[in-house]
């Protein structure tokens, strides 16, 4: 195979495409560990490249823990440590817990204020990349056109609902998963919060029930909370999440269940994505019963999978699904825009909309519109997905290499942060506090459940790039865990 043949994006050094193409290898098995890679000189012949360009491709796979060098033989396929270790437990399926009214925003409140008031030096408590990730330049560049072509963008009155430009781009991005809307079935929103806010408020009823992953978002705990609503947390699976069993079992128990809010793709903390089967009878299932449900879709574009995944919202045949979503985490932190396309309750989210903020300013939407409609968004994405699997799998090594026995570990398949469990006796409350002590920030595993479970797991991101400070964090945390579990 030549090199011409391999597909790059243009910014890619060719060392680093290379080296893509035999990561390739080594994930589908094609190389396995112990098996000798083609050396320096076959992969000089193979894909006409010099000797120096050979050499990079070796030694950035051997950086990235992927190829070990032996003397005088070559470089070898590793068997990563990682691998080594535990997956994630599966939860029980069994008949959740009953609701109870949400409680958790003194705890959050109180864990993200301990996390602010400390001198952190190493923040892997959040679930987005670092702002250099992201495409300042473009953005600017869009920014600075759209002002000279329209210059009364900011002194006229902005359009309800969402300005046509982004509205007519989410749409267009919509077919790729499996949803058709017309734009103005987009409503703008400052992120994908308020998109929950408004879905929530547009279907409940201070008193009803909700039914959650568990463990789950905790901003969304949060807003059940403040809308007066109860939770009922469903178990969800590692891999496959929110089990459609343990929500029979809950419908069966309770019958009250108002709406359900899934995150059918890289669920955030456990990273989990739902097969399509699963999105196929979770649609049918709540039509069925009557629940509404309100799909988060935050995180899709974040995936590994080379097709795009799919949105629960592909199968909604009667107006069911409420989609919300959000291009914090794929444009850039700093931009606020989410939408929902509300269905059968377009009308109302639309009204409640307009009562809770009022529309969203142009000047953002147009230069998002923009970006987003242009092929430099799928650039971008399939850079930044790029920089995150290999920042992803750094970690992961690094975890498997300095954690004790007993921690486990799922490697999620794409986003921005892992859920990591820890010895049975160690709390992760304890190792929060320990590693901020130190200006080590992680998110601790009891945020993310109203009734305070997951005190032995911890959400860990892998948005900042390689450094000695993050290599050390990553070895205190390890050391950390271990002296508490010996306590
Ligand atoms: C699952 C999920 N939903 C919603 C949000 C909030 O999105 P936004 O920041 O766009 O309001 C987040 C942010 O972390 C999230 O992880």
């Amino acid at each position: 195979m030549s090199v011409t043949e391999l597909t790059s994006p243009p910014a890619q050094p060719l060392y680093r495409t290379l080296a893509d193409h035999y990561l390739g290898a080594i994930r589908s098995g094609v190389l396995t560990p112990g098996e000798r890679m083609p050396s320096v000189r076959t992969l000089m012949r193979t894909h006409a490249v010099s000797l120096s360009t050979a050499l990079q491709v070796c030694r950035h796979l051997e950086s990235e823990g992927w190829l070990e060098a032996r003397e005088r033989s070559g470089y070898f396929v590793r068997q990563p440590r990682r691998a080594l270790l535990a997956p994630v437990k599966e939860p029980e399926v069994a008949t959740p817990d009953p609701a109870a009214y949400v409680g958790v925003h003194a705890r959050v409140s109180a864990i993200v204020a301990r996390g602010q008031q400390a001198d952190v030096r190493v923040d892997l408590s959040g679930a987005s990349g670092e702002a250099t990730l992201y495409p300042s330049a473009a953005l600017n560049r869009i920014a600075t056109q759209v002002l000279r072509r329209y210059p009364l963008l900011l002194t006229q009155a902005v359009t309800p609902n969402g300005h046509p430009e982004l509205q007519t781009a989410v749409a267009r991005r919509a077919l790729d998963m499996g949803v058709q809307i017309a734009p103005d079935e987009v409503i703008v929103t400052h992120g994908c919060i308020e998109a929950l806010n408004l879905a929530l408020r547009a279907v409940t009823q201070p008193g009803d029930t909700v039914a959650v992953e568990s463990p789950t978002y905790y901003g969304l705990l949060q807003v059940l909370e403040s809308l007066g609503l109860r939770a009922v947390e469903i178990p969800t699976s590692p891999r496959t999440g929110m089990s459609i069993e343990a929500l029979e079992m809950a419908v069966q128990a309770y019958g009250n269940i108002r709406a359900v809010v899934v995150v059918p793709n890289l669920q955030n903390p456990l990273g989990c994505i739902m097969p399509d089967a699963a999105k196929r009878r979770m649609a049918a299932f709540c039509d069925a019963n009557r629940i509404v449900l309100i799909e988060d879709d935050t995180y899709s574009p974040m995936a590994d999978s080379p097709t795009p995944l799919k949105a629960i919202k592909a199968w909604d045949r009667t107006g069911n699904v409420i989609y919300c979503a959000s291009l914090r985490k794929t444009v850039a932190p700093g931009v606020r825009l989410g939408w929902v396309i509300a269905g059968r309750w377009h009308e109302r989210v639309q009204m409640l909309k307009f009562a809770q903020s009022r529309p969203n300013d142009s000047l953002l939407q147009v230069v998002v519109g923009r970006f987003v409609a242009s092929g430099a968004y799928d650039r971008h994405l399939r850079a930044l997905r790029q920089t995150l699997r290999e920042q992803r799998e750094r970690m992961a090594e690094s975890i498997a290499g300095s954690f004790p026995a007993g921690t486990r570990l799922l490697v999620p398949a794409g986003g921005f942060a892992m859920w990591v469990e820890l010895p049975p006796n160690v709390s992760s409350t304890d190792l929060f506090e320990a590693a901020l002590a130190q200006g080590v920030r992680i998110a601790p595993g009891t945020m993310f459940s109203n009734l305070n479970r997951f005190d032995h797991y911890f959400r860990i991101c892998f948005g900042l790039a390689p450094s000695a400070d993050l290599e050390a964090a990553l070895a205190l945390l390890g050391q950390l865990t271990r002296q508490l579990s010996e306590r």
